[in-house]
């Protein structure tokens, strides 16, 4: 358990600035996406804020699942990851639109839409809140992308560090004294 007074350096994003971006995606979305009857998908667990808040921002009819992957840890290939639980809905056939909270590598993402893909949806694309487009090793489509985020590790929103500050209502990066030189890294939730 952390025990630094301050755990955030700097706010990145308030919480007005992310109220805002996710109404436009929203809204964005169920323009694309009307008569469609998609179906969101969510990582679990650091898409659930997002996930709840831009369902809110949805105005149309659509269905929500989630999987939950584990990564190997610090000793495994990038982006191997082990399903931890499935989708529920059979996705063939399906508008399918695969909502991340953040693509960094975009190893993780690169590997599960291959795993979505082999299931044959309709069609299938990418939301992400966050984008780290300075680390990315794969080139993936991203339809849809809330905000570019430079270099740094950030919490909050549902992002975490060792599980924590997923609850803060904004976004910040985390201050020296609480990130540690190894960054946790054995077996972990991936999201
Ligand atoms: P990648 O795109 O395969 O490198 O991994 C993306 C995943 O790494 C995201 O879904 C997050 O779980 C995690 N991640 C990457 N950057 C951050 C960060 O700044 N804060 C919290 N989690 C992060």
């Amino acid at each position: 358990m952390p025990t630094a007074a301050r755990p955030i350096s700097d706010v990145l994003l308030t919480e007005a600035q992310l109220r805002r971006r996710v109404s436009a995606l929203g809204a964005a979305i169920a323009a694309d996406y009307a008569g469609l009857d998609p179906l969101l998908v969510g990582v679990l667990r650091g898409v659930i804020v997002f996930m709840a808040d831009l369902m809110r921002a949805i105005p149309i009819p659509f269905t929500v699942d989630f999987l939950a992957i584990s990564s190997y840890g610090a000793q495994s290939q990038p982006g191997q990851v082990r399903l931890l639980k499935d989708l529920e809905s059979n996705i063939e056939g399906r508008h399918v639109l695969f909502v991340e909270d953040m693509v960094d590598t975009g190893l993780t993402l690169h590997t599960l839409l291959r795993l979505l893909n082999e299931r044959r949806p309709a069609s299938l694309h990418v939301c992400t809140l966050f984008d780290k487009p300075r680390l990315r090793l794969v080139k993936l489509p991203l339809r849809y992308v809330g905000f570019e985020l430079p270099d740094r590790y950030v919490v909050g929103y549902g992002l975490d560090y060792r599980q924590l500050y997923r609850n803060l209502p904004f976004v910040g990066a985390l201050s020296a004294q609480v990130l540690l030189p190894n960054g946790g890294g054995t077996e972990n939730d991936a999201t």
